[in-house]
């Protein structure tokens, strides 16, 4: 059983979300998915008829009334935007193509790590994945993982959750979204993607998702 918190950080297509999903159900833990609240705020923006270049001002104004709730359950994590469960459009194409923009814009972040930090002081135990979180939104967390792959094994493993989930997926243009996205994340002025100091690396590249969690259980076990 986990107290307190584990951050997983790292760029999409790490296995992020499968491994950290598994080890909140092995310790009986909370399990939230940041990339996910982000993800809904941009659906907001997109419904509201806003896009990935509206003014910054617009994008704030629709995140800030977004009705968002995190389904912290790791058995059935969801997200409800105004009640409604949307979970699948989240992962479509379109709100993929404008999230790095929206999630770039500084208040928009603000109130989502405020929402985070409740969730987390909520939590008895947790893990929470996304790119801030060891850096940010946790910096005292007892765990911090930074996983990290080569762009051709994330772009590949991305390629492969959108067929499995029914999204047409094809090879080359998810290697250029994970490429785009990488480069947005990494050199927006808020909050960039990056490993805290703190971090433990972790290349995935040659790990299976089965090697990751036996490693991340020992991990938290070490730290007590
Ligand atoms: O993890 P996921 O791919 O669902 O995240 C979607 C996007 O949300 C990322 O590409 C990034 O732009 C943003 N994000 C963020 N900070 C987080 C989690 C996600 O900026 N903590």
């Amino acid at each position: 059983v986990l107290h307190g918190v584990v951050a997983m950080d790292g760029p999409s297509g790490t296995g992020k979300s499968t491994v950290s999903r598994r080890l909140a159900r092995e310790l009986q833990a909370d399990y939230l998915d940041t990339g996910a609240m982000y993800r809904a705020v941009t659906l907001a923006c997109l419904r509201a008829g806003l896009t990935a270049e509206s003014p910054a001002e617009e994008i704030t104004k629709v995140a800030l009334s977004a009705g968002i709730e995190s389904v912290t359950d790791p058995a059935a994590p969801r997200i409800l935007l105004e009640g409604e469960d949307v979970e699948a459009e989240i992962r479509g194409e379109a709100v993929t193509k404008a999230v790095s923009a929206v999630s770039a814009v500084p208040e928009v972040r603000a109130a989502l790590v405020a929402r985070q930090q409740a969730s987390i002081a909520a939590a008895s135990g947790i893990v929470v994945e996304g790119r801030d979180i060891g850096s940010v939104v946790a910096p005292d967390a007892g765990l911090k993982i930074y996983l990290t792959a080569s762009e051709e094994v994330r772009a590949a493993r991305r390629n492969r959750q959108d067929l499995r989930a029914g999204r047409t997926a094809d090879a080359a243009a998810t290697l250029a979204d994970v490429q785009r996205r990488d480069r947005l994340d990494s050199t927006r002025k808020t909050s960039p993607l990056h490993a805290a100091p703190d971090a433990l690396v972790l290349d995935t590249d040659e790990l299976s998702v089965e090697q990751v969690h036996t490693a991340l259980l020992a991990l938290v076990e070490e730290r007590g």
